[in-house]
């Protein structure tokens, strides 16, 4: 077991540990005027697209909203954190494919009150080269959404690290798109690759696609790198950084193996609270504005003068 990092206690959970059910917090957490579709990208393999997805899905859940992860990455890696079957059942492999309703593929992870995920299965290693051939093949999965999110208040779409044909889908599907960025040398490297995907994706697929937030992963402070790293996204894109970085935990890595988010696994660990206040930002950031509407005032139609009635 590693012995660094901010939290690096002996982990005590033996490996069976099952979560009986999570709190919700006290103060809950904005909900959107309407569905805000999430995909969570980056080329990159291995920045904490998976982990970052999971526990802000987990983190919005505990704070009263119903939440949806959608396991796009034939590595199953979400699945598995929200400890849903995924080996031998159906997921969103068969959605995509056409031979599943989306709403039949829907799991429910135990423990949270509306935290709900489609699993990936191995499959899903096939749908690039399956869906090549499907008309419309790059709005599979945006047209089986259209069925279910209202369903929820926030749905997560994590994706495999490429830019095939499954995170074209997912862009296609979402609203905003979501970069975990990890803070180290080459970070920024290959972003100008998920750009233009970005970019392209606009002006042929979905106009309406907001690359709205981006969330530095393991993040260590102490050094001069990671905060050189950190100002340089900051100078590029300072409406869509989160000023609240994950820091790099041990905690945070370990959770998966229990088949758990580590807002489960360790609530109180500063991976954890990082990603809870990193969800509580992004509700914050699309909640619903509030209405001053009175009926009374704005049906009065007021004639200008000279204004014929
Ligand atoms: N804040 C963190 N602190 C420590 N380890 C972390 C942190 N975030 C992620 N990790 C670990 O880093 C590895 C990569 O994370 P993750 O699987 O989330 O990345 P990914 O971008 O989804 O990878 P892939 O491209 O393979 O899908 C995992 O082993 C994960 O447990
Ligand atoms: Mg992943």
């Amino acid at each position: 077991m590693s012995q660094s990092g901010d939290d690096s206690r002996e982990t005590s959970a033996p490996s069976t540990t099952k979560v009986v059910g999570v709190r919700r917090l006290k103060e809950a957490m904005a909900k959107p005027a309407s569905t805000r579709i999430f995909t969570v990208a980056n080329q990159k393999g291995g920045v904490g697209k998976t982990t970052t997805t999971v526990n802000i899905a987990a983190a919005l859940s505990m704070g009263g909203l119903r939440v949806l992860v959608i396991d796009l990455d034939p590595q199953g890696n979400a699945s598995t954190a929200l400890g849903v079957p995924h080996r031998d059942n159906a997921g969103i492999y068969e959605v995509l494919m056409g031979s599943h309703e989306i709403s039949t593929v829907v799991q429910k992870v135990a423990g949270f009150p509306a935290l709900d995920c489609i699993s990936s299965n191995t499959s899903l290693a096939n749908a690039e080269i399956n869906l090549v051939s499907m008309v419309a093949r790059e709005l599979q999965l945006k047209e089986a959404l259209e069925t279910i999110s209202v369903n929820y208040d926030y749905i997560f779409i994590d994706c495999p690290p490429s830019l095939g044909l499954l995170t074209v889908n997912a862009f296609a599907a979402a609203k905003e798109l979501l970069i975990p960025i990890q803070a180290e040398y080459y970070a920024l490297e290959g972003l100008s690759q998920l750009l233009e995907t970005y970019a392209v994706v606009k002006k042929r697929l979905n106009p309406t696609l907001n690359l709205s937030t981006i969330v530095l992963t393991m993040f260590d402070g102490r050094t001069r790198l990671a905060n050189d790293v950190a100002a340089n996204v900051r100078s590029h894109f300072p409406n869509e950084l989160i000023d609240i970085p994950i820091p790099r935990a041990v905690r945070v890595s370990e959770a998966p193996s229990y088949s758990q988010t580590v807002m489960t696994y360790d609530p109180l660990s500063p991976g954890a609270i990082a990603y809870m206040q990193v969800a509580r930002e992004i509700a914050e950031r699309g909640k619903a504005k509030e209405e001053n509407f009175d009926s009374n005032v704005v049906s009065i139609h007021y004639k200008k003068d000279g204004e014929s009635a």
